[in-house]
């Protein structure tokens, strides 16, 4: 369903406004009946460039593609209705120059029609950040464990413990005033995610970050058991979809080879009508 019929979807200042309110609901989509599965729960919907390793068995997201960020935008687009839409700015699609971020969240923008661009990094994309801002682009940060810098972090540590708190927390007060609309906080100690929580102004949207953030974020594939090659500590399962479809897929294997099948004569009549 598009996000013109019906329902008017949420906008950055709706979301910005959430600050110290009801905590915001988000989660990743990468396709269309995902999409329409999650639209009436979440206040954000993100298409994550974690598609690479969810969708795509990519070892890292540092694969990922402006095209492959926009057919998945696409097709989360015409699942949502009430949630903000925010797309992922893949790898190297930002950080050369702020004519480069911006061509490339325009043409995301344009192609997908989300209200807001997603990108990693503090201090240093504090410019960029300002700059798309002030051009009608909205920008979510995201601090903290950044994915695409896991070869400059050595793995998919926990950030800002010790003395390395205080520049995370540089980080986040320097999007905030840059103008970024909200901050993902990733994997980084409940402490620091509190204070960063208490003085910066925008919404905090933790992923391994704590209760103390404005908002929480995972990764649907995860939430929902569907995504195995490794699972973080923080993510918590509601379900085990992977088991029940693969319990499924035996099932079937098993009544192909039994030749366990209704006769077609008695499944013909079911067409849906034109
Ligand atoms: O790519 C992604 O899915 C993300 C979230 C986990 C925050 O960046």
């Amino acid at each position: 369903m598009s996000a013109t019929r019906g329902t008017r979807a949420l906008t950055p200042p709706e979301i910005a406004a959430r600050k110290g309110r009801t905590p915001l609901v988000c989660l990743t989509a990468y396709t269309t009946p995902i999409a329409q599965l999650v639209d009436p729960h979440c206040d954000v919907v993100l298409v994550g460039d974690s598609v690479g390793m969810v969708l795509h068995g990519l070892p890292s997201t540092l694969g990922v593609t402006l095209e492959m960020m926009i057919m998945h935008g696409q097709a989360v687009r015409r699942g949502l209705e009430r949630a903000l839409m925010v797309v992922d700015m893949p790898f190297g699609s930002y950080e050369q120059s702020h004519g480069q971020a911006f061509d490339n969240a325009a043409r995301v923008m344009a192609q997908t029609s989300c209200a807001a661009v997603k990108l990693e990094g503090g201090e240093s994309m504090a410019e960029t950040i300002s700059f798309l801002a002030a051009r009608g682009v909205p920008v979510m940060a995201h601090v903290g464990l950044t994915p695409q810098a896991v070869n400059a972090f050595g793995g998919y540590r926990v950030q800002g413990r010790g003395d390395d708190a205080d520049r995370i927390q540089r980080d986040a007060v320097a999007v905030a005033e840059a103008g970024a609309f909200a901050v993902v906080l990733e994997k980084i100690p409940e402490a620091l995610a509190k204070r960063i929580t208490q003085e910066i102004a925008i919404p905090t949207i933790g992923i391994g970050a704590s209760p103390a953030c404005d908002g929480q974020i995972l990764v649907v594939d995860d939430m929902l058991g569907l995504f195995g090659a490794f699972r973080p500590k923080f993510v918590k399962r509601y379900v085990e979809l992977g088991e029940a479809a693969s319990a499924a897929i035996a099932a079937y294997s098993h009544d192909v080879r039994e030749r366990r099948f209704p006769a077609a004569e008695h499944v013909f009549g079911d067409e849906p009508k034109t």
